[in-house]
């Protein structure tokens, strides 16, 4: 899912996640209709939110990031204790599973870099259970290589079988690994499309030209209401106006947007 910032991303994701309700619409899982309460609702369907800053806890180890509260035990009662070594070895093979090598688990997750980090998140939703899993922004803090990585993995949760809403600003990003495109404008969709029904060039400038219009009469109206235009102004003020609807018409045109 694609959009510029402000556009709504966080907040269409939220809804699916549990931490916002809809006020209008209706949401289906396997054709069920729901409403989520709390997060909570939402992981028990098998939804799973990775948070760009909230992933991980920097000062704890790989292994315990990886559990965070759900370590395996051993022993019962009061002789009940975390089994460090199970916790240890499943957390090695399930990052494994995505490519990464861990040499030692006991590292605190703050020394990996930005793009494995994530991938501690992502592993972590796989193992427990998730089906949808839900990443917000992931590549925007991260350099080139580093968002490399970081889309290898989605590939690798697709390829597991998981279902991925990659939330993104750059349609480079977004293009190579998606199926499916939305775009989010000022809370609105501008429609969604396969990829056999979009170019990457297309989305492209879908992103660039609605978002540099939208800044350029953001200004501008700003003026106008100010009453500082002169009459050029205004006229540019229009013309922005309307390039910025015909694109929004356009993108809502397309064969089987919605
Ligand atoms: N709790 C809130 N109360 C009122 N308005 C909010 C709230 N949260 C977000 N907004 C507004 O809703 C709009 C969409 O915000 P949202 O965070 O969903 O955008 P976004 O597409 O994720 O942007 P970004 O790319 O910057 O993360 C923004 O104008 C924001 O100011
Ligand atoms: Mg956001």
């Amino acid at each position: 899912m694609l959009g510029d910032n402000g556009a709504g991303k966080s907040t269409f994701i939220k809804i699916i996640a549990g931490a916002h309700q809809q006020s209008e619409g209706t949401m289906k899982v396997d054709g069920e209709e729901v409403m989520f309460d709390s997060p909570r609702d939402a992981l028990e369907k098998g939804i799973a939110t990775v948070y760009q800053d909230l992933a991980v806890v920097p000062l704890m180890s790989v292994w315990r990031n990886f559990f965070l509260g759900q370590e395996p035990t051993r022993g019962w009662g009061p002789f009940q204790r975390v089994d460090q070594a199970k916790a240890s070895a499943i957390a090695k093979e399930e990052m494994a599973k995505m490519g990464i090598d861990i040499r030692d688990t006991e590292q605190a997750v703050g020394t990996l870099s930005g793009g494995e980090r994530q991938s501690v998140a992502i592993a972590r939703a796989a193992y427990f259970g998730a089906k949808v899993l839900i990443l917000d922004e992931p590549t925007s803090a991260l350099g080139v290589k580093q968002s490399g990585v970081v889309l290898k993995y989605i590939v690798e949760a697709r390829n597991r079988g998981l279902g991925v809403i990659f939330i993104t600003h750059n349609p480079n990003h977004a293009y190579p690994v998606g199926d499916r495109f939305m775009v989010l404008n000022r809370g609105q969709s501008l429609g969604n499309w396969a990829k056999d029904e979009i170019s990457q060039t297309e989305l492209t400038q879908l992103m660039a030209g609605g978002a540099e219009l939208e800044a350029l009469q953001h200004e501008l109206s700003q003026a106008v209401s100010a009453g500082d235009a002169d009459e050029h102004l205004r006229e540019v003020a229009e013309e922005v106006a309307e390039e910025l609807h015909d694109i929004e018409e356009a993108a809502h045109h397309r064969p089987d947007s919605d």
